[in-house]
This record gives structure tokens, C-alpha cells and sequence, in this order.
């Protein structure tokens, strides 16, 4: 393929696909209602200061919250929440997405989901659409230490396995 080709939107998902990461879901809270999607696109940006981004898609219902309300969570998934990962990309209410789902609250009163490996509330400090998503970076105001568990893995369109799928084989950490 020529290097200036158009390139198709599902091939440019299917080679992203081939890019492995963790999964979190990204939270947010606007009067007494949690908000949250299941969220891939998360990475550090910069140390001091602490700064974070997420890039949500304009789809998403949680896009105006984090918008409007300036903050964030995001909480990283061991292996196990892998049901949550499911629940959390779904469309469906927010209301129905946090249904018995445990969480405890951040300093500013967002979802920590109990058994993540660890989480952070972060403040936006800048949005920039781009395309069909909107790029979210925030400074970084708590951290959370969570469970020391496997983490949750995606990779090729599918979750990795505890014991290690035949894509990608993964290690239980030592006890
Ligand atoms: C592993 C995985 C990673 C995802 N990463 C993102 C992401 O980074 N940004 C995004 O906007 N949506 C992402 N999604 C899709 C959203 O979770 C999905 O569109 C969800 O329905 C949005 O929630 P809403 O419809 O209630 O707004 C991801 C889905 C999965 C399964």
C-alpha cells in the first residue's frame, strides 16, 4: 500500500488492536449520579507535574460530565473485573453500569472501584478535540494503591486471560 492511501477506519482499529494494554475505567460524578465508560486510551503525560490524559470518544455519555465538572477518576482493572470491563462499554444508563457494583469515594467524591489496582482523581487542566474524540489531560491530585492482583489485559480485540490466552500469555504475579 502506498504510504498516502486513505486509510480505512476498521484497519486502522485492527493494527491498534495489535498494541497491548491495560484496561480502566474512567469515572466522573455530576450532582448525586456516578458516570463511567471502560477506557484503553489512558496515558501518563508528564511527571512533574503529575498529568494524566484520556481520550473519550464523542459518543460517550461521560464526555459532557468530565467536560462540564473539570474531573476525572480512573482506576485500573485486575484480571478478574473483567465483567466490569463488559458492563462499563456497554450502552446502557449509568445507573444500570454501577448497579451493586462496590466502590469507595476519592477526596472530590468520585468512584473508586474496590478491587482495582490502583487509582487517581485527576483535575482537566485542558480539552482538545480531535476527530471524533475529545483528548482530556489532567493533573493529577490523589493516587491509590489498590490489590496487587493480575492486571486486565487487551490485546488484538480481546481480554487476556489470568493463565495466559494462546495471543498473549501472561504470568500470576508471586504471592
Ligand atoms: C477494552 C476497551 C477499551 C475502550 N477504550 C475506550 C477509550 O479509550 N475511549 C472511549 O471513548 N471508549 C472506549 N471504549 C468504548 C467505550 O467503553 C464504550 O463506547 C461505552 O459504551 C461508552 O459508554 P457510554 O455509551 O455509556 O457513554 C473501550 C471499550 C473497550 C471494550
Amino acid at each position: 500500500m502506498s504510504a498516502a492511501a486513505p486509510v480505512d477506519a476498521a484497519a486502522f482499529r485492527r493494527w491498534m488492536g495489535r498494541w497491548p494494554t491495560g484496561v480502566s475505567i474512567v469515572t466522573s460524578r455530576e450532582g448525586e449520579r456516578d458516570y463511567g465508560l471502560t477506557v484503553n486510551a489512558f496515558l501518563s503525560v508528564s511527571l512533574v507535574p503529575p498529568t494524566i490524559l484520556v481520550s473519550l470518544g464523542h459518543e460517550a455519555d461521560s464526555l459532557a460530565v468530565v467536560a462540564r465538572t473539570g474531573r476525572f477518576a480512573v482506576n485500573l482493572l485486575a484480571a478478574e473485573q473483567r465483567g466490569l470491563s463488559e458492563r462499563f462499554s456497554k450502552t446502557i444508563s449509568a445507573e444500570e453500569k454501577f448497579r451493586g457494583v462496590p466502590v469507595h469515594r476519592g477526596p472530590a467524591g468520585l468512584a473508586f472501584l474496590d478491587g482495582a489496582l490502583a487509582a487517581i482523581e485527576a483535575s482537566v487542566t485542558k480539552a482538545v478535540e480531535v476527530g471524533d474524540h475529545t483528548l482530556f489531560v489532567g493533573r493529577v491530585d490523589r493516587l491509590e494503591f489498590g490489590s496487587e492482583r493480575t492486571p486486565l489485559l487487551f490485546h488484538r480485540g480481546q481480554y487476556a486471560e489470568p493463565e495466559g490466552s494462546e495471543l498473549l500469555r501472561l504470568p500470576r504475579p508471586k504471592a
